[in-house]
């Protein structure tokens, strides 16, 4: 695909979508931002992004986006916290699955040549399947924000098959790296030891602390949505992960090594129903775009605590 082209990257604010816009800016592309929480993250909006501060869920905006007509289209606005979901579902229907809904359709009317959906591995998968567990084994969707992107990514396949909708699904595992938020969100463990230990505050462990999850460095993610810019024969969801099991007591001894933090942490009751384990087979990112994560837990960790290190600093 040629540079110049038009991208609208819908939540740009965020701690996923800013490190994209910074990375299709690079590249020259022409890009929108449409987020709801522009004015908080105002820090992180790259400043050769047009942007424009809408809610995907009220009247109005689909008909706004129709009119922008963008060439590709990178749906990344969501609740991204699990939580939240389960303690408000219709809230989580809206944003998750009806905007998701509407942006397909306006996508199909106005013939984007590309439609990429942000959905989650994690959550579609837990212990009872293989690990790493690969895309057709990963359907168990136990929370509604599992249900509302499983019913998002069925719909884009929809929009595909029938609508001539471009569309593609990136299934994350737990992401993280530096303007990962500790307040919004869910995935953010890394975040939270990262804000607790550089200010020397104790640090809490839901459960043994044996749980283990699938953490894959920002960087690795933002190359995976940019190989789909160059290939059009992607089908079907892609898991984009480590592939790697890695245990939240790993993750606090190598960050509490990093800073030399010497707090232990204090354990709490495990959260009820949080699985044990997970982890995402990538072999068909691997196949499908040539992707493979690149950045090691080690330097991942290193880069998110110097830029929190690097922020207290700023606002000392
Ligand atoms: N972070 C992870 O580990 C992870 C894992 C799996 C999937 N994902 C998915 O990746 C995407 C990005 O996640 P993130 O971690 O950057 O989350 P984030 O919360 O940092 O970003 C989401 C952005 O969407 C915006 N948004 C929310 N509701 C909106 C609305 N109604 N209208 C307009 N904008 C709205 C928010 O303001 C925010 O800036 C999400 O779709 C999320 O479900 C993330």
């Amino acid at each position: 695909m040629s540079h110049k082209q038009h991208i609208l990257v819908t939540g740009g604010a965020g701690f996923i979508g800013s490190h994209l816009v910074d990375a299709l800016v690079l590249r020259g592309y022409d890009v929108t931002i449409i987020d709801n929480a522009v004015n908080e993250r105002i820090d992180v909006i790259n400043p050769k992004a047009h942007v424009l501060n809408l809610d995907l869920t009220e009247p109005g905006t689909m008909e706004k986006i129709a009119a922008l007509k963008p060439d590709i289209i990178y749906h990344l606005a969501a609740n991204a916290g699990v939580a939240r979901s389960v303690k408000d579902p219709l809230f989580d229907q809206k944003i998750n699955y009806a905007a998701t809904a509407d942006l397909l359709d306006v996508a199909a009317r106005i013939g984007v040549k590309l439609f990429v959906f942000t959905s989650t591995g994690g959550a579609l998968s837990s212990e009872h399947t293989v690990l790493p567990t690969p895309e057709h084994l990963a359907c168990q969707p136990l929370s509604p924000y599992a249900m509302h992107k499983l019913a998002s990514e069925r719909l884009g396949e929809f929009y595909r098959s029938e609508k001539g909708v471009p569309f593609v699904a990136l299934r994350f595992a737990n992401v993280y790296g530096p303007r990962q938020s500790v307040t919004n969100g869910e995935a953010n463990i890394i975040a939270t030891f990262a804000d607790r230990m550089v200010k020397n505050q104790i640090t809490n462990i839901n459960g043994t602390g044996h749980q283990t999850r699938d953490y894959v460095y920002v960087d690795d993610v933002i190359d995976a949505c940019l190989r789909l810019l160059d290939t059009s024969k992607v089908v079907g969801p892609i898991n984009v992960g480590s592939g790697i099991e890695t245990s939240v007591l790993q993750i606090h001894h190598a960050m509490a090594d990093y800073l030399g933090y010497e707090q232990s942490p204090e354990f709490r009751a495990a959260s009820p129903g949080e699985p044990m384990r997970s982890c995402l087979d990538v072999s068909k990112a691997l196949a499908l775009l040539g992707w493979s994560p690149r950045t090691t837990f080690a330097d991942g960790i290193a880069r998110t605590l110097e830029s929190h290190l690097a922020r207290k600093k700023m606002m000392a």
